[in-house]
């Protein structure tokens, strides 16, 4: 596994990639969860609680591979809105999103959507991406727009899992460029209430409500 994301990132850097880096990640994607991609993404819908007619928002959402499951969960009353900074990939997002489906491009920090609306909010493998000091903002942002009573999904990767080789990009280990402190306080930092933490393949995950007042 190692091997083949080190030749995606030396082909990036060494001849100008021609992939978009959303569609280098998704590559590096399914590469490291080596085939369990889609079953890892089917228990993080089932974790957040997703069922018919919720409103759900994905931040950093790519283009949209996980939003598209939570609108199948949601089914047809549901709706789904994701956020990302990459214009790229939100334009992919919405090339493939159904009429239930809305994409945005912006940040986690900075939500452009208004307060106690969403029944869930999912954020996978994106909070590493955000400046470390500018994560409690990105949550509390995310609780902002949770309605009391509403879930939070927060998955980022297991740093135990990450591999300790020099990060190309870096020059730093991978460790050290993608882990994310305890998304537990994270959570409960915003005013979330904690239910659950756990791991998946690759993955660490808290699962924590707003709590109704
Ligand atoms: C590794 S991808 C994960 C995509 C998707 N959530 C998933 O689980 O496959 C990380 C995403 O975080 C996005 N991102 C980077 N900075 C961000 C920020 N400040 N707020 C929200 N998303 C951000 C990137 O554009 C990228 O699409």
């Amino acid at each position: 596994m190692h091997g083949t994301l080190r030749k995606l990132h030396a082909g990036k850097r060494g001849t100008g990639t021609t992939l978009d880096r959303f569609r280098l990640n998704e590559v590096v994607s399914q590469v490291a969860f080596a085939g369990r991609r889609n079953r890892v993404y089917r228990e993080i819908v089932a974790l957040a609680g997703v069922g018919p007619g919720d409103s759900v928002l994905d931040v950093g959402c790519s283009n949209g591979y996980l939003a598209r499951r939570l609108a199948v969960a949601a089914g047809p009353s549901g709706r789904v809105a994701g956020v990302d900074p990459s214009a790229a990939a939100i334009a992919d997002a919405r090339r493939r999103a159904t009429a239930a489906m809305t994409f945005t491009v912006g940040v986690a920090q900075r939500l452009d959507l208004p307060d106690a609306t969403f029944d869930a909010v999912t954020c996978t493998l994106a909070m590493h991406h955000v400046p470390a000091r500018q994560r409690a903002a990105a949550l509390a942002e995310m609780y902002r727009v949770t309605r009391p009573g509403g879930r939070l999904l927060l998955a980022d990767f297991d740093p135990g899992r990450l591999p300790l080789m020099r990060h190309p990009g870096s020059g730093r280990t991978h460790r050290a460029v993608a882990t994310v402190g305890p998304l537990t306080e994270l959570a409960s930092g915003a005013g979330y209430r904690v239910e659950s933490s756990g791991t998946l393949p690759l993955l660490r995950y808290v699962r924590a409500t707003r709590p109704e007042s």
